[in-house]
């Protein structure tokens, strides 16, 4: 026996026509590649960060034949500053993949869009719906926020079993009617109330278009869903930086492995070499045939990523001469990029605010 579900279908689609968000630039499309970029950019990244770098993305890179043809250092390049970079070389892979295995059309199923590198459930179902209209549920962290609270749904949801649950959930609530409107406002509804009204904490229910449908609201503990017991424990790690530099401002860098065993946050970008210790590093420096130079120890930088906080120590090393030889065997792969050449290149955002600062 399933209880009676809440519609709220209606109320959700009403609403965002009148006060959700219809302005931005991926809901004047529904060209799926656009629709597709602007989803997996906002995967882990604010609208006003988005705006600029996906107007520049498709200057570069207007249909997805055009990415599947680049090279991943020039995506990479384009991406550099977003963070989180397995999302550009997944964009990267699946643009190959469409194009590959799909004849250069975006598959028009959630079910098939979620076989693609870097599309999930949650990331197919947005694009299908907006896109194709297809009864497909999303259910991302503000998604589950909303229907836990409207449904009062308490069960736990880091086990898999009761997530499954949640999905099924919310595939009933979908629209049943007008789908080709009422789908991609429906998906859009809920995106917009998570984000806008039903807060982690304090959220609007005086404005909220489910308020007299929601069970947590009439409880009065919105805050205490969604019910999630997995504590992701946060770390800390501390990361040395050789920065080379040379009489005209040339910089050692050193493009970071982009496969394999330890591939890493920052993987197929470039950073001066990193060291895991003061030690490791200084070690390092002194198998290095450098005549004299100078050196000033930064003081350290915090760069805050999801699951720990990452502090970043600078040495700055001041070298005589121009690109000195420095033996390829003590810093592999690196090259001197010039003072023109090295911002053009893909690089981690906080490595690039530091180069800017030294
Ligand atoms: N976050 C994820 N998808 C979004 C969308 N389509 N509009 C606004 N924010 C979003
Ligand atoms: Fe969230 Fe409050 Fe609306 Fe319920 S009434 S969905 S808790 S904002």
């Amino acid at each position: 026996m399933t209880p009676l579900l809440p519609s709220i279908a209606t109320d959700v689609v009403q609403w965002q026509a009148s006060h959700g968000r219809n302005h931005l630039p991926w809901q004047q499309t529904r060209d799926p590649y656009r629709v597709w970029l602007s989803e997996i950019m906002l995967q882990q990244t604010q609208v006003t960060t988005v705006l600029g770098y996906y107007e520049r993305f498709l200057q570069v890179f207007p249909d997805v034949a055009s990415l599947a043809a680049a090279p991943e250092d020039d995506v990479m390049a384009l991406w550099s500053g977003l963070g989180y970079y397995s999302r550009a070389r997944n964009l990267h892979r699946c643009a190959k993949a469409v194009v590959a295995e799909h004849g250069g059309q975006f598959p028009r199923s959630a079910a098939v869009l979620a076989t693609l590198p870097g599309i999930g459930r949650s990331t197919a179902a947005a694009i299908a719906s907006f896109c194709f209209a297809e009864r497909a549920a999303i259910l991302d962290a503000n998604v589950k926020r909303v229907l836990t609270r409207v449904l009062a749904y308490g069960e736990d949801l880091s086990s898999t079993r009761n997530e499954k649950a949640l999905w099924q959930l919310a595939q009933e609530l979908l629209p049943t009617q007008d789908l080709a409107t009422s789908m991609p406002r429906y998906t859009q509804g809920l995106m917009d109330l998570g984000a806008t009204i039903c807060l982690p904490r304090n959220p609007s229910c005086l404005v909220c278009p489910l308020q007299a449908q929601c069970q947590a609201a009439r409880q009065g503990n919105p805050a205490s869903y969604p019910v999630k017991t997995r504590k992701t424990k946060r770390s800390s790690q501390a990361w040395w930086l050789l920065v080379l530099r040379d009489a005209q401002g040339h910089l050692a860098l050193q493009r970071r492995p982009s496969s394999g065993g330890e591939t890493g946050i920052w993987a197929g970008l470039f950073s001066p070499p990193v060291y895991a210790s003061l030690q490791a590093l200084d070690e390092a420096l002194q198998a290095l045939p450098l005549q004299q130079h100078t050196r000033q120890d930064w003081p350290a930088q915090l760069h805050v990523l999801t699951h720990r906080d990452l502090f970043l120590h600078p040495v700055v090393v001041d070298v005589q001469g121009v690109q000195p030889s420095l033996g390829a065997g003590d810093l592999p792969d690196w090259t001197w990029q010039s003072a023109q050449s090295w911002p053009q290149l893909g690089l981690p955002a906080p490595v690039r605010k530091l180069l800017e600062a030294i």
